[in-house]
């Protein structure tokens, strides 16, 4: 088999065989094969697509081309959950120790923030001594033990997705639905749950802005899972602002233990639970998503839901006692405050702008290797459609320089502030189910 002859019938709009796929993931992933002649297959791809089959296949090869996690000694059915990516999307710490309250095992592999979107693993982080360092036998020992356990991505996974996401990135071919779908799904199916529930984020803030576009990467993915056999469904949801009010990593924390407590905001709350009924029902637990949602509801209202974390927190070395004061992790040096300047309706938020805001505090990473800083970020005093008087505030913002003036200039070009009524946006666009 030659290299040149697939990009050419990839060119050609024509679909490749398994065999062939497998011959050019493979060889690429063991340096065979060059960046410049996978660079012009990714191109290829992007502007003539892959069938079902072909992304199935090129899905399964990536996974095979590195360590596959068995998860067979945990009891129970495995349902792992992963979101497209978004500003102040709390959900996963909300969700681990709530569904695992109920009884559903919850091993997650999480990764760290990059640019403007925060990593779960960074949030955690937050407690003091907490570690996500752990091989895979502790991994599945923690999940036995508490129902949840987090930790950070082995760095033996997907090795072809790293290679070809690092290629993409450079040479314009991020943005195509089968590639996202195949770097996705590969690494959730690597990490070795039986069924997976996918959180697809639309508008400003998201990867795709349109709801053609997420309708589009959702079904690519079910359909990826039900042709490799792991249960899969997407909830789309709203990213055309920052969910809930919180960006920066402990401020999520304590907005996360809110949450738990049922005292979270509204909209996090109704994700969570959406998502967390579906886990349920993947997982055998209930019958449909009402009776999921009620226990869910139920396991927030008496303390199972924040127990679960506080155990799950101490199994891992951090210190569960912040979990009852999570304001003590707040220590931040200064906090200012973002002021309307004209009466009206909030009628945008561009999250984009409040994650890099948050990252300019220090709350995320502007390369791989920079530092951050678990105590800074922003909470939102205001979101669409919320009404607003000249002077009221915006949003705080949590700091430890003194000045910030850059800060509140990039806070000032999120908002935008209408005379008319503006209706919020709807959370949840969509289900898709296989
Ligand atoms: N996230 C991924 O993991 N891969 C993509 O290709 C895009 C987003
Ligand atoms: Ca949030």
């Amino acid at each position: 088999m030659r290299m040149i002859d697939l990009i050419e019938k990839k060119r050609d709009q024509k679909a490749l065989t398994e065999e062939e796929i497998r011959f050019l993931v493979q060889g690429y992933t063991r340096g065979e094969i060059p960046d410049y002649q996978m660079a012009s297959f990714l191109m290829a791809v992007y502007f003539q697509g892959m069938t079902p089959e072909e992304t199935a296949h090129f899905t399964m090869e990536i996974v095979r081309s590195g360590e596959q996690i068995d998860l067979s000694s945990i009891e129970g059915i495995k349902v792992d959950k992963h979101s497209t990516g978004g500003v102040g999307d709390t959900t996963t710490l909300v969700l681990a120790p709530l569904v695992g309250s109920v009884g559903v095992p919850v091993a997650k592999m999480s990764g760290r923030g990059l640019g403007h979107t925060g990593g779960t693993i960074d949030k955690l982080e937050s407690f003091p001594g907490f570690h996500v360092e752990v091989d895979n036998e502790e991994f599945i020992r923690l999940v036995n033990q508490n129902k949840v356990a987090v930790i950070g991505q082995s760095g033996k996974l997907t090795p072809a997705d790293k290679k070809l996401y690092a290629l993409r990135d450079v040479t314009g071919t991020v943005n195509s639905i089968p590639l996202i779908a195949s770097s996705i799904m590969s690494k959730k199916i690597a990490s070795g749950s039986d069924a997976i529930v996918l959180d697809v984020k639309v508008g400003a803030g998201a990867f795709m802005k349109s709801m053609e576009d997420a309708r589009k990467l959702a079904r690519t993915m079910v359909e990826i899972g039900d042709n490799v056999g792991r249960k899969t469904m997407a909830v789309i949801s709203d990213m055309s602002q920052p969910l809930g009010f919180a960006v920066g990593n402990a401020l999520e924390v304590k907005e996360a233990i809110d949450t738990l407590k049922g005292k979270g905001p509204k909209d996090l709350e109704e994700l969570c639970l959406t998502l967390g009924s579906h886990m349920v029902c993947l997982a055998g637990k209930a019958q449909t998503p009402e009776e999921a949602g009620s226990m869910l509801k139920e396991a927030m209202n008496n303390g199972k839901a924040l127990e679960t974390m506080k155990q799950f927190i101490r199994a891992q070395g951090g210190d569960d006692r912040y979990v009852d004061h999570p304001e003590q992790l707040l220590t931040a040096k200064y906090t200012m405050e973002v002021k309307a300047k004209e009466d009206g309706y909030i009628s945008e938020i561009t999250a984009n702008e409040i994650g890099t805001a948050a990252m300019m505090l220090g709350a995320g990473r502007a390369t791989k290797e920079s530092e951050i800083d678990l105590a800074v970020g922003l909470v939102l005093n205001k979101k669409i459609g919320d009404s607003v008087r000249n002077g009221e505030t915006l949003v705080t913002i949590y700091s430890n320089r003194s000045s910030v003036t850059d800060v509140i200039e990039k806070v000032e070009q999120a908002y935008a502030i209408s005379k008319q009524p503006v209706q919020p946006p709807v959370l949840i666009h969509d289900i898709v189910q296989g």
